[in-house]
């Protein structure tokens, strides 16, 4: 399976769009935020077909360089919107035609690749739908989660400069110790799960799903009886979410686009960067679709409808938060997601550590600046172990490629682009190199990618 342009599926079709990243005003739902973003939050919702050709013209109005990642496509190597590693970077005024093909079916998403633009309000989502899949759902809803703090009198930029300038005195979890934070207003707030550890170093003032705040949340209407798909991203920089409907159980088919052994639970966890596609089957009335921010305060809400009933309230916290919660362990490939076993050509280690010093995450003690990046070569079976050696989780994300998680007995399982490694745990990855160029693997916390947790995995010839 070559993932080379000529090896990629091809359908004969095309899908075009037009972004413009541009500073704007911005109603999260009766709070109305100054930020940058593609015009709405999210930003427009792509969809298209496995081997369709995507066309985006990305114009920039922003006062900063940008671009578009295309998270978790394995899509050819100079679309993958890396500045100074794939692309320059689209400057101010400037414009950059995105074109590639598609290749596999899922839920993805897009976000520039800048410094922690992502954690303004510029991301939107890219689905690929398989139109031989058997579907056997009524509804097919995007659902988006963020953590939200640009306009709301501290800019992105402004938290990572506090951060490496160690004023608001996170960064514990960088120190091994774990959990304690201070970055918000000048009172400490204890950021901790049990479940991940240091569960984030920025305090929110908002978490929104759909780009709403829980005060006005965005609605699903549907009948009872209905089967829903219910395609979720996390495009939080700093959060993982727990999330659960009111009610109902939540059957977990796709993980970062890939097929899973369907399985079922009452909320599943997701790490930034991740996607979990979930079937409901809706009960009759008025239900709370909350993301509780993990070991934060806060949580975000839309709302399921299927007949009259009083609006949840903005604090609504289902039971089934507290229930089963579905995370990686859980999962396996279904079958045309399994990454057949094969002899392992190459290894690498991948220790994901923290600085006593300042705000300083690292991959083998460095950070991306002095990288040393992973060598491989195309063809091989590649291994990457990744041990945590922080108190803080970090959502580990490789561009281009679908690893296989691997499961408690050491076999290829569940196919990922993004994994939550958690607090002093390890996960080994397996993956095949067949899509040729230099590709970023990072942490998914956007503040510690930026202060450092960001290698490149590097075809060599
Ligand atoms: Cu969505 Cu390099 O990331
Ligand atoms: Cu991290």
């Amino acid at each position: 399976m070559q993932a080379t342009e000529q090896g990629r599926r091809h359908s004969g079709r095309a899908v075009a769009a037009r972004l413009t990243a541009a500073p704007g005003r911005v109603d999260l739902g009766g709070t109305v935020v100054d930020t940058w973003s593609y015009g709405t939050v999210p930003g427009p919702s792509l969809r298209a077909q496995v081997g369709d050709r995507v066309v985006v013209d990305l114009t920039n109005h922003l006062p900063a360089p940008t671009t578009i990642h295309w998270h978790g496509i394995a899509l050819r190597n100079d679309m993958d919107g890396v500045p100074g590693m794939t692309q320059a970077p689209v400057t101010p005024g400037a414009s950059f035609r995105y074109d590639f093909t598609v290749p596999d079916p899922g839920t993805y998403f897009f976000h520039p690749h800048v410094g922690v633009q992502l954690d303004r309000g510029l991301y939107g989502t890219l689905v690929v739908e398989d139109p031989s899949e058997p579907g056997g759902y009524d509804h097919d809803w995007v659902v988006v989660l963020d953590d939200w703090v640009d306009g709301t009198g501290r800019t992105p930029d402004q938290v990572l400069a506090s951060l490496l300038a160690g004023t608001t005195a996170s960064g514990m979890g960088g120190m091994g110790m774990g959990g304690m934070n201070m970055s918000g207003g000048g009172m400490g707030e204890s950021m901790g799960s049990p479940l991940l550890g240091g569960a984030g170093d920025v305090v929110y003032p908002h978490y929104l799903v759909n780009g709403r705040t829980p005060t006005d949340p965005v609605t699903f209407n549907g009948r009872p009886g209905q089967r829903a798909r219910v395609r979720l991203v996390n495009a939080a920089s700093d959060t993982a979410f727990r999330v659960a409907v009111g009610g109902h159980r939540l059957t977990l088919t796709h993980a970062d686009g890939f097929a899973t052994r369907p399985v079922t639970g009452d909320a599943v966890l997701v790490g930034q960067g991740e996607r979990v596609d979930l079937l409901l089957t809706l009960g009759d009335g008025t239900f709370p679709f909350v993301a509780s921010a993990e070991g934060k305060s806060g949580n975000a809400l839309a709302v399921i409808r299927t007949a009259a009933g009083a609006v949840p309230a903005a604090g609504s916290l289902p039971v089934e938060l507290d229930g089963k919660v579905l995370t990686v362990a859980d999962l396996a490939p279904a079958e045309s997601a399994h990454l057949p076993p094969r002899r392992v050509d190459r290894t690498h280690d991948l220790l994901l550590g923290g600085s006593m010093n300042g705000y300083r995450w690292t991959i083998n003690g460095r950070t991306f600046d002095q990288q040393q990046p992973l060598e491989v070569r195309q063809g091989e079976r590649v291994r990457l172990r990744m041990r945590n050696a922080t108190m803080m989780f970090h959502p580990m994300h490789v561009h281009g490629h679908t690893f296989a998680v691997l499961d408690a007995h050491g076999r290829p399982g569940v196919r990922k682009d993004t994994v939550v490694v958690r607090p002093m745990q390890a996960v080994v990855l397996d993956l095949d190199a067949t899509n040729p160029g230099q590709w970023m693997t990072h942490c998914h916390n956007a503040y510690h990618g930026e202060a450092g947790m960001m290698t490149t995995l590097s075809y060599r010839n």
